[in-house]
């Protein structure tokens, strides 16, 4: 992993825009240090430095190539991504870790499939990535630092505390939300309560 490592720094200097490229380091810097701070370690780190490297991998691309690279792909857009393409980059781009990029983990491609929006199954190193994208210092938005602050409660929290900032700003723009995020919640909620 530590080759893929290696190849994913290279490409994200090389093919990522300037400010896209500088939110990928924020990012994988943060999930670093959340990681550490959870008590990951060895193959865990690993990972979740790679994802957080290629989780943003073609966020820089138009709508029409996001749509017939996921078609290439064998990916079919949900209702709500034909609707909110930008949407499809977590989708397509985890589709490409392994064609593109030579990345075959699963937890790397789950990591980043579910970057965006969240999901039920995602292991640590999934929700820190999840996590890490929102909070890392470049972020910039009313009650970040409180949010931030809660990862003394732990992932579990930090997960809800994220999620629930997120679907007030959706619910404040009128946003559709993915049933995806609301299932991410549930399950976090059924962990805490021991369900
Ligand atoms: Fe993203
Ligand atoms: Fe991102």
């Amino acid at each position: 992993m530590k080759a893929d490592i290696q190849r994913a720094t290279e490409m994200v200097a090389g093919q990522l825009p300037a400010e896209l490229y500088r939110h990928t380091v924020r990012t994988r810097d943060y999930a670093l240090e959340l990681a550490k701070r959870f008590g990951c370690d060895g193959r865990e780190l690993e990972r979740i430095e790679l994802a957080a490297l290629l989780h943003d991998n073609c966020k820089h691309w138009q709508t029409q190539r996001l749509l017939s690279e996921a078609k290439a792909l064998g990916y079919a857009p949900s209702e709500l991504e034909r609707c909110v393409p930008a949407l499809l980059h977590a989708k397509v781009g985890a589709h490409r870790l392994q064609r593109d990029f030579g990345v075959t983990d699963e937890v790397v491609y789950s990591a980043v499939y579910h970057h965006t929006v969240g999901g039920c199954g995602m292991v640590r190193e999934a929700r820190i990535v999840f996590c890490a994208d929102k909070l890392e210092p470049g972020r910039n938005y009313e009650g970040l630092d409180e949010l931030r602050a809660r990862a003394a409660d732990g992932l579990k929290e930090l997960c809800r505390a994220v999620i629930a900032s997120g679907l007030n700003y959706l619910m404040r723009k009128g946003t559709p939300i993915d049933t995806a995020t609301l299932d991410f919640y549930n399950e976090l909620v059924m962990e805490q309560s021991g369900g």
